[in-house]
């Protein structure tokens, strides 16, 4: 390729990823498979390698990370990081404006902003490129996290529109909204790795990973605040809405208030509808609206004169430790959990706490019948931070860690260095079968969505199913007449399930359609540690069949993408087990797909695979049908009409308006046949 063919095709490739990102992210309709961005990243990515001047500094490979930073570069910051003030009642709330009356000598207006609880980050923007992104340190200088932060979707990496100043430089938050932190402590906790303790913690943890595509996966958030410097604007919240344009996140909790009736009515509302926010926040943020205002107040040596901090109050309660449960996870991994007398905290009625581990328990020395602290913090499960001495009863009893598997009676285990005891007793402690079959059964693995956890239980408990493989063996009239009332987790009501004719038909229904389930599926499905979704999937590819995998030694294992030798050995310790080998003999037999179908192999290539194209209008050197050929060989699909599920229009000749109308409405591309053909030349 040449120098103008390559600057082409590096902005046609921009332009499209961008498009797709932002179906992706922004609009959460995905228009294309998460293999075949891979593929269009993987272009870009080759072509900014061979012509590096090329290279858009604003270039979306750059938010997939990959560039690995072994130690950050410290940096000055040019305007300092400071703190603000902190008030916890309205007293001192009252205090902070009657201040600011008296030096200002007016009355003046205030803008009460969400007190986002994460870690605090500076922006600096020339040109409207993002160039450098800072931590804050010690507020004087701070880390140059710049690779890991352009990872972050909400964070521009080219300003919209060309109002900002050639140099910019703006202040907010990394968080991590409370669902990326679940699914991140459940990687984590089966992973077997020690959980983040909050949000917080795990966004600064994430930030400072030395792997950027980590860091990527992560799905950190941003919202920015503060524009320090000087801007044309006349107020802080003028500078709000110009950064909005420019393409920044800027909350909408916001208010301008003009007395202190109006900013502890903020105050209130917040506090109480706090736990309904996707992420954490601490407390509110009060600042002069003014920024005439702001300089005349100016700054102590450690934070500014015209903005406080009201943080909310710690939600603790105390309540007795009544005893302990240990749960045991689908990995075996045992968790204790403490069993509380009931009580009341942030809004929901706390009847259990998690204790984490033994090294824990010994460290809080809480005992059974301590009146305990507990606290919902930024964690999601309430936790036990201490304990009132004052009230240990005489007969408070020392907290002994089981020594056997709650369910199954098995010897339970605690590697060297590790925190966490496990039951080893993979094949018959009933959690971790149940766990197995509900993994199998999942939307990404065997996706049979006429089954779930409750039915699962059901047939577990009446012994029609004690691995996956018997799932293929159930008939109708085993199940008909099969029931359980079970209580919903976090719900009072019990619940019945009952297996009636319908159920039943839907059961076998969903289980004989899971048999038409591709490879990479199964090989996630059938539950090898370490082995993930993605990783199932570049091995289903590289391999081609189970057979070839379970034939593979380490090194050719670890040949394959994404493999290193942590997952090699669990693959090859699965294939030692005889019980999984038997159970994949059965699953052969019942007619699974354990190797890449017929129809996949014959493929030109899968580069668009997922994509829905619309052909249309007259070409050059091909008919209509013989595009419409092409993209079925390359993996994709035809479809007569434009929708937002379209990924590209292969525009010729004589295309009508009406289609082109739609197209850009739906912010579709529009391709030419010449495009097209660089899409699928090799
Ligand atoms: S303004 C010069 N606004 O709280 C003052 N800070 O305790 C600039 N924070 O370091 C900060 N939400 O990390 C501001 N809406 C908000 C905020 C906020 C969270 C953090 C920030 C700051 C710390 C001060």
């Amino acid at each position: 390729m040449n120098r103008e063919e390559a600057r082409q095709r590096i902005g046609q490739l921009t332009a499209e990823i961008n498009l797709h990102n932002h179906k992706y992210y922004d609009l959460s309709m995905p228009a294309i498979t998460d293999f075949e961005f891979d593929r269009l990243l993987e272009e870009l990515t080759l072509l900014e390698k061979e012509f590096p001047d090329l290279a858009d500094p604003a270039s979306p490979t750059r938010r997939v990370g990959g560039e690995i930073t072994k130690e950050f570069r410290q940096v000055r910051h040019t305007f300092p990081m400071l703190s603000l003030g902190n008030t916890y009642s309205e007293d001192e709330v009252r205090d902070f404006q009657a201040r600011v009356n008296k030096l200002l000598g007016e009355e003046t207006e205030y803008i009460c902003e969400l007190k986002f609880d994460g870690v605090a980050i500076s922006l600096i923007y020339i040109d409207g490129v993002l160039v450098q992104a800072v931590t804050r340190g010690d507020g004087i200088q701070g880390d140059d996290v710049t690779t890991n932060v352009r990872t972050i979707h909400s964070i521009p990496l080219r300003l919209k529109g060309d109002t900002f100043p050639s140099r910019l430089e703006i202040r907010g938050e990394i968080i991590l909204p409370r669902k990326s932190f679940e699914n991140i402590n459940l990687k984590r906790l089966a992973e077997e790795e020690e959980p983040f303790a909050n949000p917080r913690n795990a966004a600064s943890g994430s930030l400072k990973m030395q792997d950027s595509k980590e860091v990527a996966r992560r799905r950190l958030d941003c919202y920015l605040y503060y524009l320090p410097g000087e801007l044309p604007f006349p107020t802080h919240y003028d500078c709000l809405m110009a950064a909005r344009k420019w393409g920044f996140n800027i909350s909408s909790y916001m208010a301008r208030c003009s007395n202190i009736e109006e900013i502890f009515s903020f105050i209130n509302t917040m506090n109480e509808s706090r736990h309904e926010l996707p992420f954490d926040i601490d407390g509110i943020v009060i600042k002069v609206n003014s920024l005439q205002q702001q300089k005349e107040l100016g700054y102590t040596a450690k934070s500014p004169r015209w903005a406080i901090a009201y943080k909310f109050k710690a939600e603790r309660v105390l309540t007795r430790l009544l005893s302990i449960d240990y749960q045991v996870g689908r990995t075996g991994a045992v968790t204790p959990v403490a069993n509380l007398q009931p009580v009341l905290l942030a809004g929901t009625v706390v009847k259990r706490a998690s204790l984490h581990n033994e090294d824990i328990i010994a460290s809080l020395d809480v005992r059974i019948g301590d009146q305990v602290y507990v606290e919902k913090g930024g964690e999601i499960i309430p936790k036990i931070v201490g304990v009132d001495l004052d009230q240990r009863p005489p007969d408070a009893l020392t907290v002994v860690f089981a020594r056997s598997c709650p369910e199954c009676g098995t010897e339970l285990l605690r590697n060297e260095g590790e925190v966490a005891h496990y039951c080893p007793n993979q094949a018959g402690c009933p959690p971790q079968i149940k766990g197995r079959l509900e993994h199998f059964i999942s939307r990404k693995a065997m996706n049979i969505d006429s089954l779930g956890e409750g039915k699962i239980g059901i047939l577990y408990d009446n012994k029609l199913v004690t691995d996956v493989a018997d799932l293929y063996d159930l008939r109708s009239d085993q199940l008909l007449g099969l029931e359980k009332v079970y209580e919903a987790a976090g719900d009072k009501r019990e619940k019945k399930i009952s297996f009636r004719e319908k159920t039943v038909e839907n059961i076998i229904k969903g289980i004989r359609q899971s048999k038409e389930t591709g490879f990479e599926h199964v090989l996630y499905a059938i539950g090898i540690r370490f082995v993930g979704e993605t990783v199932a999937r570049k091995l289903a590819f590289h391999f081609g069949s189970i057979d070839q995998i379970m034939k593979a030694t380490s090194e050719e294992l670890t040949e394959a993408e994404e493999i290193g030798e942590k997952i090699a050995g669990s693959i090859l310790e699965f294939f030692k087990e005889p019980k999984n080998l038997e159970v994949i003999r059965r699953l052969k037999e019942q007619g699974l797909h354990f190797e890449i179908r017929e129809e996949e192999k014959n493929l030109k290539s899968e580069k668009l695979k997922g994509m829905t194209f619309v052909v249309s209008g007259t070409f050059e050197n091909f008919s209509r049908d013989e595009i419409k050929k092409e993209i079925e060989a390359h993996g994709g699909k035809n479809s007569g009409s434009i929708s937002s599920k379209t990924a590209f229009v292969v525009a010729g000749e004589n295309m009508g308006p009406e289609k082109r109308k739609k197209a850009a409405s739906l912010s579709v591309p529009v391709i030419s046949e010449s495009d097209f053909l660089q899409m699928i030349a090799d």
